[in-house]
């Protein structure tokens, strides 16, 4: 079973493989209700039917299954997921809602180590984590900033993997997520 945190990691997969190396995670919290959006610049979503299990874009299995998991722990619960190009060009962005009150959901998991293993994971993708709290958007963390911070001796890669575990999980617990 997979709890809310590995479905991140599929979801940013997903981008990547598409070529995006931009990629922006909103999330909000508030009264048991997970939402968040992505949006990424890869080349973009065709169609809906990438929520079906049988379509996939992938060579060595024929069935996708990232995108209808993540429908059906949403689904599960009362919440959706909707996946939609950006534009003509390209883009895609997503969008679910999950009911952590509902005795189905699942849990969170660790979303602080999701976000620090993406980020040695994928060297190549600029992400950007905002949180909104209260209304107030605010930016978690910048992979680019920390890349550049990285590349100015600032911080070296031991710290970074502390800092981005640090700064996302002091973050998730403020809104009661841990
Ligand atoms: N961000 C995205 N940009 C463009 N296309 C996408 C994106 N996310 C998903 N897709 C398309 O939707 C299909 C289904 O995605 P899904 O994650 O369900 O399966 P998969 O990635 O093909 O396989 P799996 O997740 O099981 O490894 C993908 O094969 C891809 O064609
Ligand atoms: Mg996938």
């Amino acid at each position: 079973m997979k709890n809310i945190a590995d479905h991140f990691f599929d979801i940013i997969e997903n981008s990547v493989n598409a070529g995006a190396n931009e990629v922006i995670v909103k999330i909000t919290y508030t009264k048991s209700i997970f939402f968040c959006s992505i949006s990424d610049n890869g080349k973009g979503i065709i169609g809906q039917e990438v929520l079906d299990p049988f379509i996939t874009s992938r060579k060595t299995r024929r069935v996708g299954l990232g995108l209808p998991l993540l429908k059906r722990t949403a689904e599960d619960t009362g919440g959706y997921l909707k996946i939609r190009r950006i534009n003509k060009k390209g883009g895609t962005a997503l969008q679910f809602k999950i009911d952590m009150s509902h005795i189905d959901a699942k849990p969170f998991g660790d979303l602080a180590w999701t976000f620090t293993d993406i980020f040695f994971a994928w060297p190549e993708i600029n992400l950007k984590l905002f949180i909104t709290k209260e209304d107030r958007e605010e930016l978690i963390l910048d992979f680019l900033e920390l890349r550049n911070e990285i590349a100015k001796g600032l911080k070296n890669y031991i710290n970074i993997r502390k800092h981005i575990y640090e700064v996302s999980q002091k973050e998730f617990k403020k809104i009661d997520i841990r």
